[in-house]
This record gives C-alpha cells, sequence and structure tokens, in this order.
C-alpha cells in the first residue's frame, strides 16, 4: 500500500500560529493546479506499482480549490496511480469555505472524507488564534457537512495556547463527542510567527506546564468517556475510524508529495519539494517532453538517501506515536542487530513508560507524553554502525 500527498499552498489569511506552507494569494491557484497534474505525470513512477490506499489534500486551504479542479486532480492522480476500490480521498478544509453550495459540489466528487480546522466554538478564542472563521460557521460547517452525506469527518482541535480556559476546552471536546475522528494538538509556538511576536511582547501569555498538563487530562478524560482510541500522540478515533493516510505514515509505507513544499519517501530516500509557487509552475511548463524531467527535476526537490541508521531512527520516533508502537519483527526483517539493541537500551527508561514483548514494543500512557525525547534515547547513533540494512 502507499499514499499520495498533494499540498495547496493557499490561504485567505495566514492564521497566528502557523508555520506550513501557504501563502494569502491566490492570483496563481488556477495556474498552480494545472501543475500539480503535470507533476503527476512526470513522477508517476515513483510508487511503482503499489495500490494507493490514501489520497490527501492538505494545505494551506484545499477547500480554496473549486470542487471541479479537486475532481480534475483526482481524475489525474486516476489515471497516473494504481489506487484500491476503497481508497480514502481526503480533503483538509476550514469552515468558512464550506457552505451549503460547496458542499453540494463537493458531495459530488471523489472525496470521501472531510478533515475540517475549527480549533475552537468561541470566537474569542478563533481570534486569538488568528483564524478567519467563526464559531457559528464552525457549527454550521458541521451540520451542512453532515446534511450532505459526509460522515466520514476528522477534526482538528488545539489546544495550550494564551486565554483557552477549562471549560472552553471541555465544551469544545463536547461538542464533537459524536465526530468519529479528531485531532487535538497543543500550540507549538513557532518562532518569529505572530503568536511568538505576541508572546515576547507580553501582549499574551502562555499558559504554563502544569495548565496545559490540566487540559490534556481533560482531553484524556473525554476520549476514554466516550470510547475514543488513543491511536496516535495527536489523533483518536471511535469504531476504528483510523486516518488511513496518517497512518501510511506511522507505518513505514511509501508516499508521493506533490505540489510546493511536499515530501515524498520510498523506504530508502526523502525527497521534498521547493517552497516556492512560481518557480514551481515555471519549471514544470518547462518540461513539454518527459526525457527533460531528467535534468529539470534537480530544480523541483531535493533528496537524501536514507542511510541504515537513519531508517531506523525515523521507524522508532514514527512508531512509538502509536498505540500499536514498534514492530520487533518487521526490525528483524529490515536490520541486522537491531532487536537485541532495543532490548539493551530500552531498560534505560523506566519502567513506567513502556511495554515490551517478544513482538512489540510501545510507550505506555505516560510514555506517549514523552514519546520524543524517549525516541531520542533509544536512536542509534552514526558510529555505530553494526546496524546494517538485511
Ligand atoms: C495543516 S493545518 C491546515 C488545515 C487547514 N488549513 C486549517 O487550518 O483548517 C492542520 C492543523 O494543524 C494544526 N496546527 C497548525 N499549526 C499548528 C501549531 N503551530 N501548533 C499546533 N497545531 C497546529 C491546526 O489544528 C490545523 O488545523
Ligand atoms: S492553520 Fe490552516 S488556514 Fe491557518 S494559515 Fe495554517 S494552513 Fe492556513
Amino acid at each position: 500500500m502507499a499514499g499520495i500527498y498533494i499540498h495547496i499552498p493557499f490561504c485567505l489569511q495566514k492564521c497566528n500560529y502557523c508555520n506550513f506552507f501557504s501563502v494569502p494569494d491566490l492570483s496563481l491557484k488556477d495556474l498552480y493546479c494545472q501543475a500539480l497534474c503535470k507533476e503527476m505525470l512526470l513522477r508517476k513512477d515513483y510508487l511503482n506499482s503499489n495500490k494507493i490506499s490514501t489520497l490527501y489534500f492538505g494545505g494551506g486551504t484545499p477547500s480554496l480549490l473549486s470542487a471541479q479542479q479537486i475532481e480534475n486532480i483526482i481524475t489525474s492522480a486516476q489515471s497516473c496511480f494504481n489506487f484500491s476500490s476503497d481508497a480514502e480521498i481526503t480533503l483538509e478544509a476550514n469552515p468558512n469555505c464550506l457552505t451549503n453550495n460547496y458542499l453540494y459540489d463537493l458531495s459530488h466528487t471523489s472525496i470521501n472524507r472531510l478533515s475540517i480546522g475549527i480549533e475552537s466554538f468561541f470566537d474569542e478564542n478563533l481570534q486569538i488564534l488568528g483564524r478567519i472563521h467563526t464559531a457559528r460557521q464552525a457549527e454550521e460547517a458541521l451540520q451542512l457537512s453532515d446534511k450532505h452525506g459526509f460522515k466520514n469527518i476528522s477534526i482538528d482541535l488545539m489546544y495550550g495556547y494564551p486565554l483557552l480556559n477549562k471549560q472552553q476546552w471541555s465544551a469544545n471536546l463536547e461538542k464533537v463527542k459524536y465526530i468519529p475522528h479528531l485531532s487535538c494538538y497543543c500550540l507549538h509556538l513557532e518562532p518569529y510567527s505572530p503568536m511568538y511576536q505576541s508572546i515576547k511582547s507580553g501582549k499574551y501569555t502562555l499558559p504554563d506546564e502544569s495548565e496545559i498538563l490540566e487540559q490534556y487530562q481533560i482531553l484524556k478524560k473525554f476520549m476514554q468517556k466516550y470510547n475514543f482510541s488513543h491511536y496516535e500522540i495527536s489523533n483518536f478515533c471511535q469504531n476504528n475510524c483510523f486516518s488511513k493516510h496518517n497512518l501510511s505514515y506511522w507505518q513505514n509505507e511509501p508516499y508521493l508529495g506533490l505540489g510546493t513544499a511536499a515530501h515524498s519517501f520510498n523506504l530508502y530516500s526523502r525527497q521534498w519539494n521547493l517552497c516556492d509557487i512560481a518557480l514551481y509552475i515555471n519549471e514544470l511548463n518547462k518540461i513539454k517532453y518527459p526525457s527533460q524531467w531528467e535534468n529539470q527535476k534537480g530544480i523541483l526537490f531535493d533528496s537524501e538517501q536514507l542511510t541504515p541508521q537513519m531508517q531506523f531512527n525515523e521507524y522508532i520516533m514514527t512508531s512509538l506515536r502509536t498505540q500499536w508502537g514498534c514492530d520487533l519483527n518487521f526490525i528483524e526483517t529490515r536490520f541486522t542487530g537491531a532487536v537485541d539493541y532495543l532490548q539493551k537500551n530500552v531498560k534505560k527508561l523506566h519502567p513506567d513508560l513502556y511495554l515490551m514483548d517478544a513482538n512489540t514494543l510501545s510507550l505506555t500512557e505516560k510514555g506517549f507524553l514523552l514519546a520524543d525525547r524517549i525516541a531520542c534515547e533509544l536512536f542509534v547513533e552514526k558510529e555505530m554502525s553494526f546496524i546494517e540494512e538485511k
């Protein structure tokens, strides 16, 4: 199985906290969509004949594309790649875009999952975050999505940011208890973002660690109460409605990233596309014949080969973030000496933080909170060359 990610780098306005690559200028949107179709044609062999289980429009704000543009891109992808019949096709959408007419049009495309960036149902929170939508639009977007038959829905909520109080956080969660999939992100303060500047200037104060921990405990209790499985640090679902797309990242499957700033991974190397919309379009326009691709592709992306050590470390980093943890049998088949290494090194950790049996190493709920730090403890350093690829 494999996945495709398509980056749409346009937003109506930049949110105060966000560092994703996107610009608040839609003038190149149409040309960009054409360039995307060209890129996928040129890179159609990247995933070999792997079946595509997921196609994901991320951003930026993909819901700024018209339904027709979205369908054209999906049709091009279907003609270039080998899609499985039950492929998940997700559109990230902002609530202000999800009007009755737009959802009607979308329901006639192949999009079968929406990931809606709601963040909060309180206008005062939305203003601090610099979101363009209102609380009312958030509520309406949910009702209208349901009306137009979108049942496979994910919602993004944020916590751990200035002036969000525990009552608001609990109320936000209560509103989404019927949604099958939730992504709940603690604010990551991006250096030089407007939020960072507001905190530096003293306009806002970040909640302290104990407040963030309390918000996290509220989240955990809520998820337990409503039977959500906590399958990745920031991701929760009911009735096994996992995001196939997220799973493909965390389970070490290959993926192709199309569009500016998109990353691709084929198990042995990584590639990342340039972050310049005009250059992306121009460079692709210059390619008139597929044979010109070889000379041109160096401008579109950079790449790095992953050494066995890097592959091992990436697998540890991503798999420990999930409820399934890291599969020791998989490690055994891929890397010499790695299971012995893990079995010895894991003893450095406090026993409350992990569970290990003959097949799996996973983190406890306590360990989840420290997942990145724990992964770093288990990383193999360059000079530890006993880990070889098999
Ligand atoms: C790729 S963004 C884009 C989705 C869509 N454009 C939107 O904002 O509705 C996906 C989610 O990442 C989260 N996010 C973005 N920047 C973040 C940050 N600095 N800290 C925590 N969460 C963040 C937000 O919840 C956002 O909805
Ligand atoms: S959070 Fe979403 S809408 Fe806001 S700037 Fe980032 S990508 Fe755009």
